[in-house]
């Protein structure tokens, strides 16, 4: 070590306007500044759920000013991946620093709230940070504002309304997304007065001189020079070591947050940022970010022609990570996880590759070497540092150059294949050379060189040359299997067509036929619209009043709290569950847990023999088989848990995990994890008969008979809060707080397993952080294996449960197949129809969709000709369970595509074809007569009959689903409403349980109505099991509707009681009655309970129409979901936002579903896709770039309560037209490709743009100019 490196050991950071300091003994080099806000300064509205940079939920905001301009400079970044060690001097904004109830709100965070886009709430702070970065960086156009978030992940609004929101806010909003927020102009001028910023970064910029900080078991070194680092590097001698620049690369590979002797953090030094022209180049330094980057591309590619070429690398950055990651995340930290990882397709090694730039590499005798990339990747990188990226200039007349990044989704996820193409002409036209560079398609592929040599001295733009050029790729490219990533066959055939693109985009158009054109240009989408259609009654406001969420500005403001942000108590500890690393059937030997319980901090671990009473989770008083907290001996899926491991931190818990030895005696047979394995395998055993539909008749003109099959997979809830548990002991019991959607459960499930009666715990829900239908049974297996750990310790015990934990260890969507068999008469009226259906229950059977399945099935044709038989089948995957809409997704999923496939097979319009089989007394009918002229069907359909005739690479498709929901009434659910005497406010604490879906809201809104009083005298308290014992199960979407009922009788009452005193008083004030009651000793407070006994609510069927136009790109799989208009009936709704709401989050989770979400098992069981680097929810761009949304008007609901109807989960099943308009869009490449092709292709799983590509039936001899 240099002796004039000065040793530190406190950092200096300011948080807000507050400046904070950290002895450096307290942390580690990977304590990350996420870790530090949250669990040292419990500032806990900043959120943490995937920890590598893919959800957005952590972001904050780092001030600075620029050192040449002085501007202000705001950048969002994932305090997930921020080392705090690398904060030294910077000033951070968190969600608490710009607005809170007391200073006043900012306008994002009122924004946000007012148009209505918080719903469970998780991701709202990380979007309000997201946009506070752009906004105050003055970037506020609405394209900008768009393309910014895609890395926030929201699972439950849909992203319409946040996008709508934040754009608003945007110079060039459009009038109507303004006049919907009309105090914005206001709001946007007192938020500058409030804002002064002081700049804590002009004294980090005096202080230069490097310095180190002494850790534990490691030193984190400050330098600001290239010498003082490459001085470091010389001292280290064998010791290991890592840059830290953006520390990004741990997203990617967790490896990148093993621990090191040496940390150098190389932010601040000036010679790796530098940018600048030397004689023909343009040199860049290795560690600017890949943001700056982009800025500097786009400005050097516009003003230098030689450079032009740079613009179009801009444009491919856009597509790598998301704006948080680019923030900080460098170029040489790109380079190098592809220099340590060959496999990773990285998009930067590929453009710098491609446009022949050239690696400075430095070593610690200042001894530099230029290389290509593709050199670089096997050079000795030991105690080297790349220094700077040297750009050649290019002629801009003679060279063309195009790059593609082919993705599952549109942001935010590596490429499938991503493709560099760089062209140099001479002057008679032909090629002087050509750079041909691909990425996944194995470790050591770069360049097509075979076909570069083939093509120099070639004319690129003739047919028979292509032909020569797709030949030579197909024998070049060697791709190899890496699940989960797709096949690669396709990954070979989507290389080939993405040179056929290229060269479509730069031919000239008089060599190119106009059919082949559109195969040129890539997807480009337009910025996305809302139009959100409703009617209110202001004889009953605040009832079917358009309010905001009663909490939504807690949630954009990170107040509301979650379980995970339940301040830790005295004597806190923390949990992990530990799971079994070994396949189905694998049989437990032995559990060691020695090593691990040697590690200081660790306390305990349990696991099956810890429990005093019954090993499971699933009391028999709700089901028929019991199922394991803790597996006892055969496992029955890859990752079942096996215990509890104890410690005193989250970290040191972490840290021991690997310790626990399990030994298991291998499984004799592999496991069977699909239906059709099972099928295949004749293993009848795991098939269960279920019920039968026999029909009552059977029509005789049979002029067609189809036959086809649907299967659908897993599907992960992704709700933003993992599964956790808080429990804490008292002197009674145990208060336990779980991420619960069912409290009963809880509180009967711990009862059983610790042998204590129920009364001793007490459960309590504030709200969850998204559901949907995951927390239903499935956190009962969470909160026992935490209560077990708090009651043997007699501590607090907190669980949270990382998302990949979540993923192998917890239930998802049931998977289901279908074999059908059809007949029809020439006028598409189903004569038969004969289906098995089979739903996937897991391991286990104790939650089965049956009988949705069947009513939803049916619910809107002619259905006495259909015989359905009803199948359950076990797999060895975990216990599926019920996700949103379950049953019903399933059921108008698979009719939907019955219809479709047999109107693709009559060459009839499937519009024409369902009406022929709708009941004659049904009001689907007038819903899709309806949806048909609001959504100009007829006109439409033509436009992209014409559209797809001039088009070979480029389809458009609609398609058009009815739906009918059976929805049946359950319960009980409790509500207690108080009246406050002091000033007349009143509380609620109902049984429901608060996910999102605006149960509080409405609630609120019943209540003000029914009383007569103003909605902001309302307030909802937590769910509790005392105040409102024994409810059932808050889902299937009765839950807002039953509460309100509850408030409604507990209103009632309270009403009857007041109103003698009101007659007494008719000139008062409501504040005199409550005071005159509470005088003369009524009781203010009053219980209501709902249950299916209830007269006045009945079951009744939701009806719903939704059109769906897609634009496919042939050449790539790649859709744009153009446009969507869902015209759904919920009655007279209580609360139009929250119900738009749901609708647009439900259709959109159906839409990641059936188009971007995948869940993947080995062959041993294991499931691959379980973080968000490859399991994709979709993003901001993936929603329909024009969502219309229509409530049935003039339509009460006579059977529901205040004649409303539910809505959290009907229209996700509507987001099936997603996967048939690509599916219509597709049939015309099919005949394209051959007229004599069948147009339908079954849907299996996801449609992922692999099957687009491979089911256009692409095949380069049709690669023509
Ligand atoms: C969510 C997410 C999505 C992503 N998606 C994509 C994608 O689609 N395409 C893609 O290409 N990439 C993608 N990435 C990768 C991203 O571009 C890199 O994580 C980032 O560029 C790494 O830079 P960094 O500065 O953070 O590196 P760090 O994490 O700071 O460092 C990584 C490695 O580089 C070394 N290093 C850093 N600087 C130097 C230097 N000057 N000389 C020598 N060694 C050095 C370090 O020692 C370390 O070993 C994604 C990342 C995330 C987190
Ligand atoms: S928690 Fe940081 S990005 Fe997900
Ligand atoms: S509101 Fe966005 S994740 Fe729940």
């Amino acid at each position: 070590m240099s002796p004039e490196i000065k040793q530190i050991q406190q950092i200096k950071f300011h948080l807000q306007d507050k400046e904070y300091t950290v002895n450096v003994e307290e942390v580690t080099p990977n304590t990350s500044l996420n870790t530090y806000i949250r669990k040292t300064l419990q500032l806990t509205g900043t959120k943490g759920v995937c920890h590598e940079g893919g959800c957005g939920a952590c972001i904050v905001v780092l001030y600075s000013k620029d050192v040449n301009t002085d501007k202000d400079i705001y950048l969002a970044v994932n305090s997930c991946l921020i080392p705090l060690l690398s904060c030294n001097g910077w000033r951070i904004y968190t969600i608490e620093g710009i607005g809170d109830p007391v200073k006043g709100y900012h306008v994002i965070q009122q924004t946000l709230a007012n148009f209505n886009g918080t719903q469970c709430g998780v991701c709202s702070p990380g979007m309000v940070m997201n946009m506070y970065a752009l906004y105050e960086s003055g970037k506020l156009t609405m394209k900008e504002v768009e393309n910014a978030f895609g890395g926030n992940i929201c699972r439950c609004t849909g992203y319409r309304p946040i996008l709508s929101a934040f754009k608003s806010l945007c110079t060039d909003a459009s009038p109507e997304l303004l006049g919907q927020y009309p105090d914005i102009e206001d709001l946007k001028m007192c938020k500058k007065d409030k804002c002064e910023k002081k700049c804590p970064t002009k004294c980090d910029r005096a202080n230069k001189e490097p310095f180190y900080h002494q850790l534990a078991d490691s030193r984190w070194m400050k330098v600001y020079s290239l010498s003082d680092l490459l001085s470091v590097l010389r001292t280290a001698g064998k010791a290991s070591y890592k840059l830290v620049a953006g520390n990004t690369a741990q997203g990617v590979f967790s490896s990148y947050g093993g621990s090191a002797d040496i940390y150098v953090d190389v932010m601040s030094v000036p010679e790796l940022k530098v940018h600048e022209f030397v004689d023909t180049t343009y040199v860049l330094g290795a560690n600017t970010s890949l943001a700056i980057a982009m800025e500097l591309f786009t400005e050097v590619g516009k003003e230098k022609p030689q450079f032009a070429y740079l613009t179009q690398l801009a444009n491919h950055i856009d597509l790598v990570a998301n704006v948080p990651v680019r923030n900080t995340g460098t170029i040489a930290g790109n380079l190098m996880i592809k220099h340590d990882n060959h496999h990773f397709p990285s998009d930067i090694f590929l453009i710098l590759e491609t446009v022949g730039a050239k690696l400075t590499i430095t070593d610690t005798d200042a001894q530099e070497v230029q290389m290509s990339p593709k050199d670089f990747l096997n050079y000795d990188m030991t105690l080297k540092v790349v220094k700077t990226i040297v750009f050649p200039s290019y002629n801009v007349d003679n060279v063309k150059y195009v790059s593609y990044k082919i993705m599952p989704r549109a942001q935010n996820t590596h490429a499938n294949v991503n493709a560099g193409f760089l062209f140099q002409f001479n002057t008679n036209g032909t090629l002087d050379s050509a750079r041909i560079v691909y990425g996944n398609i194995n470790p050591t592929f770069a360049h097509a060189s075979e076909t570069e040599k083939l093509l120099t001295g070639k004319n690129l733009f003739d047919n028979a040359v292509l032909q020569q050029a797709f030949a030579s790729l197909l024998d070049e490219l060697t791709c190899d299997l890496i699940p989960p990533d797709p096949s690669p066959e396709y990954r070979k055939q989507l290389a080939v067509a993405l040179f056929y693109k290229a060269v479509l985009s730069i031919a000239p158009a008089d060599k190119l036929s106009p059919k082949n054109q559109s195969g040129g240009p890539i997807l480009e989408r337009p910025i996305s619209t809302g139009v959100q259609d409703y009617e209110t009654n202001t004889s009953l406001y605040p009832l079917t009043q358009a309010v905001p969420k009663i909490e939504a500005l807690a949630q954009t403001s990170g107040q509301a709290q979650y379980i995970h942000d339940l301040p830790d108590v005295p004597h806190q500890l923390f949990g992990t569950l530990i799971l079994a690393d070994a396949p189905p059937n694998s049989i437990i030997k032995n559990i060691d847990a020695s090593k691990a319980l040697e590690i200081e901090g660790i306390v305990a671990f349990y696991s099956k023999d810890d429990i005093p009473g019954k090993n499971n989770f699933m009391p028999l008083d709700f089901f028929k088989e019991e199922e394991e907290i803790f597996c006892s001996g055969r496992v029955l899926y890859h990752h079942q848990p096996i215990g509890i491991l104890v410690g005193n931190s989250q970290a040191v818990v972490q840290s021991a995990i690997s310790l626990i030895e399990a030994t298991y005696d291998p499984p004799t047979v592999a496991p069977l994890l699909t239906v059709r394995q099972i099928l295949k395998e004749g293993r009848t055993d795991r098939i269960h008969d279920g019920k039968t539909i026999q029909p009552t008749r059977k029509g005789t003109d049979i002029t067609h008979v189809i036959k086809g099959t649907f299967d659908v997979y897993q599907q992960y809830h992704f709700h933003m809060e993992s599964q956790c548990c808080s429990v804490v002991p008292n002197e009674n019991g145990i208060d336990i707080y779980p991420s619960s959607q069912w409290m009963d459960q809880i509180q009967i499930a711990v009862s059983k397993m610790l042998e204590i009666p129920s009364n001793k715990i007490n459960v309590t829900v504030r709200r969850l952080g998204g559901a949907f239908g995951g927390k239903i049974s499935r956190n009962g297996l969470v909160s026992c294996a935490t209560a077990l750990a708090a009651w043997k310790l007699h501590k607090p015990v907190k669980v949270y449960m990382s998302l990949t934990d979540n993923m192998h260890a917890l239930g998802k969507r049931f998977p289901f197949s279908t074999d059908y068999e059809v007949g029809l008469n020439n006028q598409g009226i189903i004569q038969y129809m004969t289906c098995t259906h089979y739903s996937d229950l897991g391991s286990i059977s104790n939650e089965n969709p049956a009988q949705i399945i069947v009513l939803d099935f049916k619910g809107s044709y002619v259905n006495d000709t259909f015989k359905l038989d009803m199948k359950s089948v076990n797999t060895d995957t975990h216990h599926n369970t019920w996700t949103r809409a379950p049953g019903s997704t399933e059921a108008l999923g698979s009719i939907e595509a019955i219809m479709e496939h047999c109107a693709m097979e009559l060459d009839m319009d499937p519009i024409e074809l369902r009406k022929a089989n709708f009941p004659q007394d049904s009001p689907i009918s007038e819903y899709i007569d309806e949806l048909t002229t609001w959504a100009e069907i007829d006109k439409r359909k033509q436009s992209i009959l014409t559209f797809n005739k001039e088009n070979r690479w480029k389809k458009k498709g609609l398609s058009v689903v009815p739906m009918t929901y059976f929805f049946g009434p359950f319960g009980p659910y409790s509500v207690l409403v108080s009246i406050l005497h002091g000033d007349g406010s009143v509380q609620i604490s109902h049984g429901g349980i608060e996910m999102g879906q605006g149960i509080n809201t409405k609630a609120a809104q019943v209540c003000a109505y029914k009383l007569g009083i103003d909605l902001n005298s309302v307030v909802v308290i937590p769910s509790n099991s005392f105040t409102t014992p024994n409810n059932v199960v808050s889902g299937g979407s009765l839950t807002s509707e039953a509460v309100c009922y509850g408030v409604i009788q507990a209103c009632d009452t309270l009403i009857a009681r007041i109103k003698p005193y009101k007659d007494k008083q008719p000139n008062g004030t409501w504040k005199d009655w409550v005071k005159a009651c509470h005088g003369d000793y009524v009781n203010l407070s009053a219980i209501g309970m709902f249950s299916p006994k209830e007269p006045n609510v009945q079951a009744y069927k939701i009806y719903g129409a939704c059109a769906c136009e897609v634009l496919v790109d042939i050449l790539t799989g790649q859709h744009i979901v153009s446009r969507v208009d869902l015209l759904e009936d919920v009655g007279q709704s209580m609360s139009p936002l929250v119900d738009i709401g749901q609708i647009e989050g439900a259709f959109i989770m159906g839409l990641g579903y059936y188009t971007t979400e995948e869940i993947i098992h080995n062959y041993e069981g294991k499931i691959l896709t379980d973080r968000t680097w490859n399991y994709r929810p979709p993003g901001a761009k993936d929603i329909p770039v024009d969502f219309r949304v229509r409530l049935k008007k003039n339509n009460p609901n006579p059977a529901g309560v205040l004649h409303s109807k539910a809505t959290a989960e009907p229209p996700l099943c509507l987001s099936i037209a997603v996967p048939l308009a690509i599916r219509n869009a597709v049939a015309s490449a099919r005949v394209d490709a051959a007229s004599t092709n069948a147009k339908w292709f079954p849907i299996n799983g996801t449609t992922t743009i692999e099957k687009v590509f491979v089911e256009s039936l692409n095949n380069f001899k049709q690669y023509v100019l």
